[in-house]
């Protein structure tokens, strides 16, 4: 059998699944998302976002791409979050990286990979912004897990920083903004940043909403 019958053979074994344990699984869930988190994750496939959080079809909205980066001029990943903050509603956004990275592995490297330089490129700023700290560091692998931790950090106050976040924390109060790391080694998450709602970036990323 071709590898990739096995995922259509699974996907019938899965609706018989369902549909024994809620018959109308289905007809109640086809009619429209109100996930209540926002997961911005990692594309390796060894970090599925559903399986990992124990979560159900329709309890998250979910973007991925490589080293789960929030970059300001990502049109796919802005979309996404405006989506989810304004039309959705949700009440957490949670950025997801994980040990064993192969972007942030590649980042730390000085190989010439092509494209994907212009993207890893973002992941060599978080380095030089806390180089500091990173270079003190004599051992690779500590260095290395802590350039993931560090990554993360950066893209949760990328989020902060976006005008419409700030938009839904000054009208709504949400969403809290998360920075957790699944550990590829145990299958744990582990928080290592919580943003608050109103809890504000470095005064240079503020807007002034007048109307708001
Ligand atoms: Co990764």
């Amino acid at each position: 059998m071709e590898a990739y019958k096995r995922l259509l053979l699974n996907n019938q074994a899965w609706v018989q699944d369902r549909l024994a344990l809620r018959p109308d699984f289905f007809t109640a869930t086809s009619g429209t998302q109100k996930p209540a988190f926002l997961w911005i994750g990692c594309s390796d496939s060894r970090v599925p976002a559903e399986e990992v959080t124990g979560v159900e079809p329709g309890e998250l909205f979910v973007h991925r791409n490589v080293a789960n980066l929030v970059v300001h001029t990502d049109f796919n990943m802005l979309s996404v979050v405006q989506y989810a903050v304004e039309v959705l509603k949700v009440k957490h956004i949670i950025v997801c990286g994980h040990y064993g990275c192969g972007g942030v592995r590649a980042a730390m490297s000085r190989q010439h990979l092509g494209l994907i330089n212009k993207w890893l490129r973002h992941i060599k700023d978080t380095y030089r912004l806390h180089a500091t700290e990173l270079d003190a560091i004599p051992d690779e692998a500590q260095r290395y897990d802590r350039l993931i931790e560090l990554n993360v950090f950066e893209q949760v106050h990328h989020l902060a920083e976006l005008s419409f976040v700030q938009l839904a924390w000054k009208r709504e109060q949400r969403p809290t903004i998360h920075g957790w790391i699944y550990d590829l080694r145990t299958g744990f998450l582990k928080q290592i940043a919580k943003v608050d709602p109103g809890h504000l970036p470095h005064d240079i990323f503020v807007y002034d909403f007048p109307d708001a």
